[in-house]
């Protein structure tokens, strides 16, 4: 199974639902939602865009943006220890709800904390 895609074993369809999920608990996570815009409509198009091409579907995020440059992106946005974890519980929650299989829900969960840990720009003592 991993000589298959995060994307091939998912779908574009769960990886859209994950996604809704995921910024559903976004918008009222007090940590997250005040750096969030607050329509979300656009995050979610450029999300599902980028998620597609990180897990080994077609490059639709580069397509119409460029290179992802990922952490230069996320630096106007204070991002601490804190928010990482946040994130991923916002996401780990979409996960389980849309019941995404072990192992493939492991997999993923473990290749986006590795980039969410790379995402951390500002240290709690000064954010
Ligand atoms: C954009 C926060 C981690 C992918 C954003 C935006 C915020 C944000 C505030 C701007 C939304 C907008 O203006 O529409 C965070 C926080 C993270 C985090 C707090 C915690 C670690 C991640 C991770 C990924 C990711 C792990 C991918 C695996 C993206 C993408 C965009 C984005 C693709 C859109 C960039 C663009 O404007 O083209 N993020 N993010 N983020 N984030 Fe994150």
């Amino acid at each position: 199974n991993e000589e298959k895609s995060v994307y091939e074993l998912l779908g574009e369809k769960r990886l859209e639902n994950v996604i809704h999920r995921f910024y559903s608990h976004v918008e009222v996570h007090p940590e997250l939602a005040p750096i969030f815009p607050e329509d979300l409509t656009e995050t979610k198009r450029k999300q599902i865009q980028f998620l597609t091409q990180f897990f080994g579907g077609p490059a639709l995020y580069t397509e119409e943006h460029g290179h992802p440059m990922l952490r230069a992106r996320h630096m106007p946005f204070p991002i601490t220890a804190e928010r990482r974890d946040a994130w991923l519980s916002c996401m780990g929650q979409a996960l389980v709800e849309e019941e995404i299989e072990e192992p493939l829900r492991n997999r993923m969960f473990a290749r986006l904390a590795k980039t969410a840990d790379h995402m951390v720009n500002t240290s709690t003592e000064a954010g």
